[in-house]
Parts: C-alpha cells; structure tokens; sequence
C-alpha cells in the first residue's frame, strides 16, 4: 500500500509488483476486499488507515490510555501527494497528525543521535526495507536532523527476494507436478510465506531447507 498510497505512478507500479500480491487492485486503485462475504472496492488510504488502527491499538494497550495525536514517518523520497495521502490515511483512522518526519531521520533518533555529542555529525542511513531501498545521508545539528541526499531505489525491498525465490520456486513446482499453481492464492500464500521464511534462515546460514 506504501508504495501506492498517493502515487502519481502507481499503475506502472502495479504492473511491476503485482506479479504475487494476493490481493486484487483495479485501474483506479481499489482493492478488492471480501468482507463477510461481499465484495468491496477500498482505496489504499483505507487499508492504510486499518493498518494505522491497529497499530494504535496494540500502543494503547501498552500506554493504558487513548492515543489520538501521533507523528508519522514517511519515506525521504515522498512527494506532496504522497505525504497527504498518507495523512488522510490517519484522519480516517480518526487520528490528528502533528508532525510528519522522514523515515531515516525517525532510525536516527532510534538509535539516539539527537544526543548532544553527535551534533555537527553526518550519519548514512541504509534502509532496506520490504518495499524500498533507502540511502540518505542525514545532518545532525543540536539535535535537529536534516535530509541533505537521497539515493537508492524505490522498488527494491525484501519484497523483491521473496519475489525471486517465488519464481525459482513456481518453475520448479509448476514443472515437478505438471500443473498451474499461480492462480490460487492459497498455494501462493503459502509458498510466500515458505520463501520468506528460507530468505530469513538465509541470512544467517549458507544453507537451508
Ligand atoms: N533476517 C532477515 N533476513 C532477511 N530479510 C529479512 C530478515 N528479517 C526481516 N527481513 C525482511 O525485511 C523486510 C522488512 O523490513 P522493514 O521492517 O525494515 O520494512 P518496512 O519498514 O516495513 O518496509 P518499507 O520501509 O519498505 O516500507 C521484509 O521483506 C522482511 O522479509
Ligand atoms: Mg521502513
């Protein structure tokens, strides 16, 4: 959804990565949902928004109180329309944005170089993420962060290796047993999540299963 929400290219997008998504987006960027049964067309700022729902409901079961005011971090490379979009994402999820804040300059401050000692430092952060490869070089001052160069590729994430394993997979299977698998989503689904699961142990063994 991240990499369609507010998206002047987003159809080009869908045709480069909709390969395995398990879910079905129509040419004016509904996705087809079926709930209890019935189908219905949600924009990505909807499901954007229920994804913003629970994520705000697994805080306020930590925080013990209502959240109603967050801050929001987006990619360094959003546009205006992107940024927006994803604003409007939180008001459906009935949230008030304060601020919104780069992804790279929100890892910074994770990893505390707001602190007084890192001032006047230059930090690269290296984001790869499962949409998005983000390179950014980020200017610490009194605790201020400043984007000052992007790079990277922003269709390029884990999401790219699972979709690699996938068509190693799929030829093999589809080969072995002499029948079409990609039409059903719940092989699919299944496969993806054994491809991820192999792309994880991969990181930290040469070999697996
Ligand atoms: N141990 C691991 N080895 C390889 N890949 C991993 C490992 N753990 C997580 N990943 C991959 O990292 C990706 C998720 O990264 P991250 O949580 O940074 O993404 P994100 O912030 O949600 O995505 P984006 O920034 O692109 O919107 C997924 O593709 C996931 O499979
Ligand atoms: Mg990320």
């Amino acid at each position: 959804m991240k990499r369609l929400i507010g998206n002047k290219n987003a159809l080009e997008c869908i045709k480069r990565n909709a390969k395995y998504w398990t879910f079905k987006i129509n040419e004016n960027l509904e996705v087809e949902m079926n709930i209890g049964g019935q189908t219905k067309l949600i924009k990505p700022e909807e499901v954007s928004a229920q994804i913003l729902m629970k994520l705000i409901q697994s805080a306020e079961n930590v925080v013990c109180k209502p959240i109603k005011n967050i801050v929001l971090t987006v990619p360094a490379y959003f546009d205006e329309d992107q940024k927006k979009a994803t604003i409007k994402a939180a008001e459906i999820a009935g949230l008030h944005v304060l601020d919104l804040i780069s992804e790279p300059s929100a890892a910074a401050y994770a990893y505390g170089f707001d602190q007084q000692r890192f001032s006047d430092t230059n930090l690269l952060v290296f984001d790869l993420g499962g949409g998005t490869l983000d390179v950014v070089i980020v200017k610490v001052k009194d605790g201020i962060f400043n984007v000052v160069a992007i790079g990277g590729d922003t269709l390029l994430g884990g999401r790219d290796f699972d979709n690699a394993l996938m068509d190693y997979f799929v030829d093999i299977i589809e080969k072995k047993y002499e029948k079409k698998i990609t039409e059903n989503v719940k092989i699919m689904q299944k496969l993806l999540k054994e491809c991820i699961n192999l792309k994880h142990m991969l990181t930290a063994t040469e070999d697996a299963k």
